[in-house]
């Protein structure tokens, strides 16, 4: 397993653990995470993907009765130590859910969201920003006549690339994806994944996902966990064809999970 630290680590999570009450969930974890690299996440249910991912901006706070132990080091400092700022951690670590799950409310206004949380007021900037963050996501087009319309309007496809928007609009250097394509259909699923692989040149990706020809088609390493533990990191062609350990080649070769 190949998890020396290198100087493009953007994460670098050392020795951690995570219960929920007494159950054991994360166990010693030891993950560099590269800079502009998409990380892929597998693993059967119930391993510990949607956990880890959302250790990486704390979400995982919100869980109560949640405890850690070690370190993850993001940009050089340990965000379980510090007193830091979970707002200014948010928006540099943004994160899309399994469901795009935008506000009810205006296009407009679901992009805007995090720029104005977080003090931009200008009209001329806030049109500016949102214009840039939906073109990234290769939505402008389809939405440019339409920003004051109802966002839940829009097709499952649009609303996943829409959450993605708004997470860009914060200007964030890493985004967390759990299961982003899951309730999408191969169309819109090939929409995100040719998204992600423009992405990766300016932001660090993870991404969780149940679909392992997705994770070889988008990632550069590929993580798999089982039961808690992380057993196996490495680029991800070595994963898929010749992993070191033998329940990563099981779990890829159908055997469980
Ligand atoms: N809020 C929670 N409270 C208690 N246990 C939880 C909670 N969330 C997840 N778990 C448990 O932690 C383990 C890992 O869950 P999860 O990270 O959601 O797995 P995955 O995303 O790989 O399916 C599972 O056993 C799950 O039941
Ligand atoms: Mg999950």
């Amino acid at each position: 397993m190949s998890t020396a630290t290198s100087t493009r680590a953007i994460f670098d999570i050392k020795d951690l653990n995570l219960w929920y009450g007494d159950h054991h969930a994360l166990k010693n974890i030891n993950f560099p995470i590269n800079k502009k690299e998409v990380t892929a996440i597998i693993g059967p249910s119930g391993c510990g993907k949607s956990t880890f991912i959302k250790t990486l901006n704390l979400m995982i706070n919100y869980v109560p009765n949640v405890k850690m132990t070690g370190e993850i080091n993001y940009n050089g400092q340990n965000i379980l130590n510090e007193k830091l700022d979970l707002v200014e951690l948010r928006k540099n670590v943004g994160m899309v859910f399994q469901k795009g799950n935008p506000f009810p409310q205006s296009i407009y206004d679901n992009v805007a969201y995090g720029p104005r949380v977080h003090g931009t007021k200008r009209k001329p900037h806030l049109d500016e920003i949102v214009t840039k963050s939906l073109m990234d996501v290769a939505l402008w087009d389809e939405v440019k006549d339409r920003l004051q319309a109802p966002a839940l309007g829009l097709s499952g496809g649009q609303q996943q690339r829409l959450c993605i928007a708004r997470a860009l609009a914060t200007k964030p250097d890493v985004l967390l994806m759990d299961e982003p394509t899951s309730a999408l259909d191969p169309i819109s699923t090939l929409k995100i994944e040719e998204l992600i692989l423009e992405l990766k040149e300016k932001y660090t990706i993870v991404i969780v996902t149940h679909n392992m020809q997705q994770a070889s088609r988008v990632s550069d390493k590929t993580a798999f966990f089982l039961m808690g533990e992380l057993i196996e990191l490495d680029d991800t062609s070595t994963i898929f064809s010749n992993p070191s350990d033998e329940r990563t080649e099981g779990y890829i070769t159908g055997r469980f999970g």
